[in-house]
Parts: structure tokens; sequence; C-alpha cells
């Protein structure tokens, strides 16, 4: 039978890697919304769009020619035949996100084409793995696909999530790198808490808190609410 994973979660939870891992584990393909969102502001950048003008931000997403690749072996973004997958990770994107993921008409659209995806892997597996599907992001537990088999809200202390954020940015979680990383952080959380609520888990949703977990401890947690 198709199994649907959705999987909710702040910045530095550890949410993509680990829902990956998951995906790869379940022999499931692997959505990342968040590359979605990523590829949409890098498209409107690209466009010429003023991120502040909401109506040709609409549009311009209306348009978005996006192709996700859902492997999770290896996942890839591309944007009118051209392979994003690592511009989208780049600190103006980051930067600018935000901005985009706050646009209401962006999130129908995305949110459209992410039914849209996982739909089609419940149909069909579209690659060697089974049928179904892990997706990760802020709002699938809750929007996108709350008829999921399985719902899980991942969390971590903010301590946590900003040591794994400056890891990941800056290759160190000293004191200097946490510290240039908080702002960034935090801003885009608390910008994001704006539209999606994805601090504390909706009805049904279980909660897994990472603070005190390795990456395989993570996994192997999320793993153990697939199995329940
Ligand atoms: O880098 P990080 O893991 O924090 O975020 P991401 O998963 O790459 O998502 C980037 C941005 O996309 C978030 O900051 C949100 O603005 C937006 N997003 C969203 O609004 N809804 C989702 N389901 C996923 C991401």
């Amino acid at each position: 039978a198709p199994l649907v994973v959705a999987i909710d979660g702040p910045s530095g939870s550890g949410k993509s890697s680990v829902s990956r891992a998951v995906a790869r584990s379940l022999g499931l393909a692997y959505l990342d919304t968040g590359a979605m969102y990523r590829a949409a502001t890098w498209w409107c950048v690209d466009q010429g769009v003023a991120l502040t003008d909401t109506g040709a931000v609409a549009d311009a997403v209306r348009a978005l020619p996006l192709v996700m690749g859902v492997d999770p072996q290896d996942p890839t973004v591309v944007v009118g035949g051209t392979d994003v997958t690592a511009a989208i990770r780049e600190t103006a994107v980051s930067a600018a996100v935000s901005a985009v993921a706050t646009n209401l008409d962006v999130r129908a659209e995305l949110g459209r084409l992410q039914r849209a995806a996982i739909d089609a892997e419940r149909a069909a597996g579209s690659f060697s793995g089974g049928r179904g599907i892990v997706a990760e992001g802020r709002d699938i537990t809750t929007v996108v696909a709350p008829d999921a088999d399985v719902r899980v809200l991942l969390t971590a202390s903010e301590e946590a999530r900003l040591a794994r954020r400056a890891l990941d940015v800056h290759g160190t979680a000293d004191a200097e790198a946490v510290e240039a990383t908080r702002d960034q952080v935090l801003r885009r959380d608390a910008d994001d808490s704006t539209v999606v609520e994805f601090h504390t888990a909706a009805d049904g949703v279980v909660t897994v808190d990472s603070s005190h977990l390795d990456f395989q401890e993570t996994v192997d947690a999320v793993l153990a609410v697939v199995a329940a």
C-alpha cells in the first residue's frame, strides 16, 4: 500500500536530512517543499520581479517552470531547464525566501503543485522505490497533506537549531558562527510564523524532539513513529 509521511519543523531541526534518510530507508520518494519556495524566489529574482510587488510575484510563480527530482539519493531542483539545486541555498535566496513564502497566492500555487506531486507518488512510484513519499516543510502536516498516513513535527531547542545551522553554513558551531547565524534564522522563523504555525503540533501530529538526539537517533525516532 502507498505510504505518505508528512514532516514539518523549524529551521535547524534537521528536517531535510532526516526526511531524506527516512525516505531512503523506506524506499519512498522525497519532496523538499522548502526547496520549492526557494526555487520560486530564485525565479522571481531571475525574472527581475520586485519582491515587494505581491501581484507580480504571484503571477511569476503561477508561470514557474519547476521540475522537482524526488529521488532521495539525489534530490534536484530544475527551473526552466537550469539546475538550481545549489543556487537556491545561497544567502541571497535564504534572505529573500520569506517575502515570497508569506504571499498567500504563492502558497496556494505551490501547495497545489505539492499536492499533485504527493498524489502522483501515491498512485505510482516514480523511480525504483515503492509507492509513496516523504514530504517535508512547514505546513505539510496541517495544510498540504493533513490526510497523510504519518504526520511528524520535528522540533529542537533554539540552541540546538542555531548550532546545527551554524555547522551547515559555516562549518563550525563556535560562538562566533552561532551569532552570525542567529539573526537570519530567527528573523526567517518569525516572518514564516506569520503565515504558518510550525512550533506546536496540530491534533494527531506526533512531536519528535531532536535536541538531544544525534542524526541516526532522530532518523530512528521518526521510523519508530512510522512503524507504530
Ligand atoms: O533552510 P530551512 O530548513 O530553514 O528552510 P527550508 O525548508 O529550506 O525552507 C525555506 C523557506 O521556505 C522557509 O523559511 C519558509 O519561508 C518557506 N517554506 C514554507 O513557507 N512552507 C513550507 N512548507 C516549506 C518552506
